[in-house]
């Protein structure tokens, strides 16, 4: 793989390589030497462009590229470029590899940036830099999960079979999220989960993992290992709640020394006031050591970026649209038999009916179709509401005049009305056609939207979304899909909802 975006692109066997590769950089780290893989001709330009704060994930990274004694050009804060300019986050990553870019680490509050970034340079023709997440928003850190893990494996000497407690922000903190999704129910690891309801871990990165969750640190008693993390304030919409939380767990002397003798406390840093003055220096806190491995760990993924930034990834087509048709036949034929349904809308000869739309789909399906600039200026467009039907108690019906709509929109209005038929009557015949919907949703000119208001694609107005669906709906569930940029879940209301 060519780029370092989420730690769920990567398969176990993987995640275990660059954490050993981490591992084999301390020496080199420590005797200021150069690993025989960083003597290059042609040394790879590293980018810097954190646009949040960072002091370890920057430096380390910095120190990194400067132990291999390669370039690097660093951008601190969104004030140092033409963003504040309102140029485009596109435009921006576009100049960066224009400039020479060839390993890009990104920083950004909005989430899905990285995986976005990788697509643009990709449509531009930028086909050899390597891409690196260094954090967007509360989604994803994962060179802080290859770091973390090189910790624990050197401290514990094992990554499985232990008791590992987390306390803090659990539902905005990047670096849980990442960690955790890199272990699989395999691992044997009991989790213990510490937080107040309002920072609670989304259910999502909980999947089939053994978890006790507690608003007490009681529960944290016989861990191993425990994880703090800060309350991330800037994450935080409502004041009032972020008051409510800050301050509310706090790791003192008295705390630890209820603990299990050896446990370990790591904390992804920065600390403000989770972890007390009196235990900073305590041997069971290894918050130093942790961060200073972020420097062999990263220079392993430099390396590691410059080895694969010549691969391919070409961005995967949509699957091919399966679809059915379910009748044919003459359209003066048709039209006597359904006579009783004149009574709604005055038939056409040539064009497209839409039937079967739950009530309120009509006007979004035809909003979709209207930003793809399917009708032209004198297209006569009807939807017709509330027509009862025996399937859906009552339905829409859209009636496109002369309009045809390209099949590549097929899958999506099958999402938004899964009962849908096409009715296509052209040369005095009627095709009805059902369309299955397929495992993934593009959305075409960015309808449907990604619900999450901090996804890069609601910021970029490059920015195509798409969602993977999970689940698809048997009895009494629903649609579940995944932002494929932010990685956030969602129901089909939900996308719907925002059409
Ligand atoms: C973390 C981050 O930026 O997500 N810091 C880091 O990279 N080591 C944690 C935090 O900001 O709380």
């Amino acid at each position: 793989m060519k780029h370092i975006i989420s730690i769920n692109d990567f398969k176990k066997e993987e995640i275990d390589e660059i954490v050993n590769g981490g591992a084999e950089m301390i020496p080199y780290v420590n005797k200021k030497t150069l690993p025989p893989a960083a003597v290059l001709k042609d040394k790879p330009k590293v980018c810097l462009l954190f646009l949040e704060p960072s002091t370890r994930t920057l430096g380390s990274y910095e120190e990194a590229a400067r132990l291999l004694g390669w370039p690097t050009r660093i951008v601190s804060g969104p004030e140092a470029t033409s963003l504040m300019k309102k140029e485009s986050f596109a435009n921006t990553i576009r100049m960066f590899a224009t400039q020479g870019a060839e390993i890009l680490i990104i920083r950004s509050k909005e989430e899905g940036t990285a995986r976005f970034a990788a697509e643009i340079l990709e449509k531009s023709g930028f086909n050899n830099i390597s891409i690196q997440n260094a954090g967007d928003g509360a989604n994803q850190h994962p060179s802080q999960t290859f770091l973390d893990r090189l910790t624990i494996l050197q401290t514990l000497g094992r990554l499985k079979n232990f008791t590992f407690g987390f306390v803090g922000d659990l539902k905005h903190s990047r670096t849980v999220h990442s960690l955790i999704s890199s272990f699989t129910p395999e691992d044997k690891i009991q989790f213990k989960l510490v937080s107040c309801q309002e920072t609670r871990l989304s259910p999502r990165y909980k999947r089939g993992l053994n978890i006790l969750e507690s608003e007490s640190l009681n529960i944290l008693r016989d861990c191993d290992v425990v994880y703090v993390t800060r309350i991330q304030e800037e994450r935080f919409s409502d004041p009032l709640e972020l008051e409510r939380v800050k301050g509310r767990y706090k790791i003192t002397k008295d705390v630890l020394d209820g603990w299990k003798k050896e446990v370990k406390i790591m904390h992804p840093m920065p600390y403000v006031d989770e972890i007390s003055a009196e235990i900073r220096s305590d041997p069971r806190v290894i918050i130093d050591k942790q961060a200073w491995y972020g420097i062999p760990t990263r220079m392993n993924l430099l390396l590691w970026g410059n080895e694969h930034r010549f691969e391919k990834t070409l961005i995967p087509k949509m699957p091919e649209l399966k679809k059915e048709i379910i009748k044919e036949a003459e359209i003066d034929q048709y039209l006597t038999s359904r006579k009783k349904e004149e009574k709604y809308f005055r038939p056409i000869r040539n064009g497209t009916v839409l039937d079967h739309l739950p009530f309120g789909t009509g006007d979004k399906i035809k909003k979709c179709l209207q930003t793809n600039k399917i009708f032209k200026q004198n297209n006569v467009i009807h939807n017709i509401e509330r027509i009862p039907s025996q399937k859906l108690g009552i339905k829409d019906i859209l009636v496109l005049e002369n309009v045809f709509i390209p099949e590549h929109l097929f899958g999506l209005i099958s999402f938004i009305a899964p009962q849908i038929t096409f009715n296509i009557l052209k040369d005095n015949k009627i095709r009805k056609i059902k369309a299955i919907v397929p495992e993934e949703i593009s959305g075409v000119n960015s309808l449907p939207r990604c619900p999450n208001n901090l996804c890069i694609t609601n910021y970029d107005p490059e920015g195509i979304t798409k969602f993977k669906i999970l689940q698809f709906p048997k009895s009494g569930e629903n649609f579940l899909l995944r932002c494929n940029h932010c990685e956030r879940e969602f129901t089909r209301e939900e996308i719907i909802k925002i059409i």
